[in-house]
């Protein structure tokens, strides 16, 4: 399916509130057209509502990283969908591999968050992707397959229109090598057969499915060209206004 393009920078463990803010307001003066792409800008939770409070009435709107599934309750260190929407937050990035394998997040986990995403109305961009030894065993599908089938255990199709998918290989990200398009292609497309089976024909074309794994503003067009990849979550070049805005202009720019 056809549709306009979608870049959300992950900040990741990066900038506090006046930094945040800063950046933020940089992109904001340097961004004002988006070509009609969608931009997220994901701080960390402590500069969450500085960053809304910049960018609020502009094109850019702001993304959390991380949530907890309770509504409230003894979970030191945690946040809850609320909190975040408190902001005006709008997003939130769920199931991102260092959560996985960095904090030993398990899909039953990464399902209940999605879940209360969704009864809070914040919008959930699940992410699925395979490790190098998952991809050299030729287990890619397998795993993406199971991170699909557990992660939106329990979801609707009319959920679905507000689920955003991600597909970030482990092995791409942080580390320079970014997936080929080809690669990338190959399991976007075998994602939207995943939806196809677990949910329905619209389902499978409407959902849009980002990539991510080191995206730069020079492989951008090469990537978000197919039909099949509807944009870019990024990281380390989100932080940058320079390749920041270049992936947002690459993107802008595909027919
Ligand atoms: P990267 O990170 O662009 O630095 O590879 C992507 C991500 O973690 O979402």
């Amino acid at each position: 399916m056809k549709r306009n393009k979608m870049v959300a920078g992950n900040w990741k463990m990066h900038f506090g509130p006046s930094k945040a803010a800063e950046f933020a307001e940089e992109l904001r003066i340097n961004i004002l057209d988006t070509h009609g792409v969608s931009v997220i800008l994901c701080p960390p939770f402590l500069a969450l509502k500085t960053v809304f409070d910049v960018v609020n009435g502009s094109e850019l709107k702001v993304g959390a990283q991380n949530m907890h599934w309770e509504e409230s309750g003894a979970f030191t260190g945690e946040i809850t969908a609320a909190m975040i929407q408190e902001t005006g937050t709008e997003y939130v990035i769920l199931g991102h591999s260092e959560r996985r394998h960095v904090f030993a997040e398990s899909d039953e986990w990464i399902n209940k968050k999605v879940q209360r995403s969704l009864k809070s109305g914040l919008i959930p961009i699940l992410c699925v992707g395979e490790k190098i030894e998952e991809r050299e065993a030729g287990e890619t599908e397998q795993v993406i397959a199971r991170q699909l089938r557990d992660g939106l255990k329990g979801i609707s199709a009319s959920e679905m229109e507000t689920v955003i998918l991600a597909y970030e290989p482990v092995w791409a990200i942080g580390t320079g090598l970014t997936a080929t398009p080809e690669q990338a292609i190959a399991v976007h497309e075998f994602i939207r057969g995943a939806l196809k089976t677990l949910y329905s024909e619209a389902v499978a074309e409407s959902t849009w499915i980002l990539y991510g794994g080191s995206v730069k503003p020079d492989n951008t067009q090469g990537l978000l060209s197919n039909k099949d990849i509807d944009g870019a979550l990024v990281g380390g070049a989100s932080m940058k206004l320079d390749s920041f805005k270049g992936i947002i202009d690459a993107a802008g720019a595909i027919e």
